[in-house]
């Protein structure tokens, strides 16, 4: 288990959110209905507040998504992208990079390569940390927009059948997706190679393992998609991990499937699927929106 997730039930998620560890179905039922309210995006709430995004790994749709939010709710963000034009290629450290954004924000939403950082970060923090990424651990607030689009698309989270197929050994996503699915009643189908299994500790008695999408095509109500992680796995040239999801899969797939992918895609989902009314990744983005929208508002709205 990563070490930043063991204090992480306990810390109340407004403070900083870690983990989906922390949060109970009432919570998650709390911020869906925030996102409904605030997709609207008539109000602006947050006005005079401003957030950080603090990224030390590329980030396209989590960091803007964040911005976006931010703005969208009358807020405004202060944007280090990109972490090699900050102090810390001078040699700052991540508690020093925090202490000096809490004096000019009121949030920061951190990512980065190690999996302890945005405990070390909430340690040194007197203003709330969003979890945007841990190395190979947790992505919560991405999987709290996964829930939702689940939700979105198929009007209820109780009983699915949900697939997930692709690096579930160093892809964070599908970490974080299948604790929250625990809480649903899902029955949990993993695919990968060998290589890239589901890490035991995500791993229940009933759930199936396979190396073939084939197998679980057919009766999932949910194919949840995403790359191999190349950049965590040592010598990943070497290997061929190819996979993907074909029109003949699609052909065998449900009527009311659901196909996601946290993005981004690099071959795992052909762009010609893009069209089927089952894709929803795209959906799925904008859902993100109304997600981090909600957060933000919950975690700074009234203070
Ligand atoms: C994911 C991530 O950063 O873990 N991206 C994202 O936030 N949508 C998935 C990935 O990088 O493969």
């Amino acid at each position: 288990m990563d070490s930043c997730l063991n204090s992480a039930i306990d810390t109340p998620w407004r403070r900083a959110v870690i983990s989906v560890d922390q949060f109970s179905r009432g919570d998650i039922d709390e911020i869906f209905e925030l996102a409904d309210r605030l997709a609207t995006g008539r109000t602006t709430p947050l006005g005079g507040k401003m957030i950080a995004n603090v990224f030390y790994e590329p980030s396209t749709r989590t960091s803007s998504s964040f911005y976006s939010a931010m703005t969208r709710l009358g807020g405004s963000a202060i944007p280090i992208n990109e972490v090699n034009y900050s102090s810390v290629t001078k040699g700052e450290s991540l508690e020093d990079t925090i202490r000096t954004l809490e004096c000019y924000c009121d949030l920061i939403v951190l990512r980065h390569f190690e999996n302890d950082a945005t405990e070390r970060a909430m340690a040194v923090s007197s203003i709330p940390i969003i979890n945007a990424g841990n190395g190979t651990g947790e992505h919560p607030t991405q999987a709290l927009l996964d829930l939702y689009t689940i939700k979105k698309e198929r009007g209820g989270l109780d009983g699915l059948t949900v697939s997930m197929m692709g690096d579930l050994k160093f892809g964070r996503t599908v970490h974080s997706l299948t604790k929250l699915l625990r809480m649903y009643d899902s029955r949990m189908r993993f695919v990968a190679p060998a290589a890239l299994a589901m890490p035991s500790e995500y791993v229940w008695p009933a759930d199936a393992q396979f190396t073939d999408l084939d197998d679980v095509i057919a009766d999932s109500d949910v194919l949840y998609v995403t790359r191999v992680q190349t950049e965590r796995i040592p010598g990943a040239e070497d290997f061929d991990f190819s996979y993907a999801v074909t029109p003949e899969h699609m052909a065998r797939a449900r009527d009311d499937m659901v196909l996601m992918h946290p993005l981004p895609r690099v071959g795992e989902i052909p762009p010609e699927l893009d069209a089927d009314p089952r894709a929803a990744y795209f959906r799925q983005m904008k859902y993100g929106l109304h997600v981090r929208m909600a957060l933000l508002y919950a975690m700074i709205g009234n203070v």
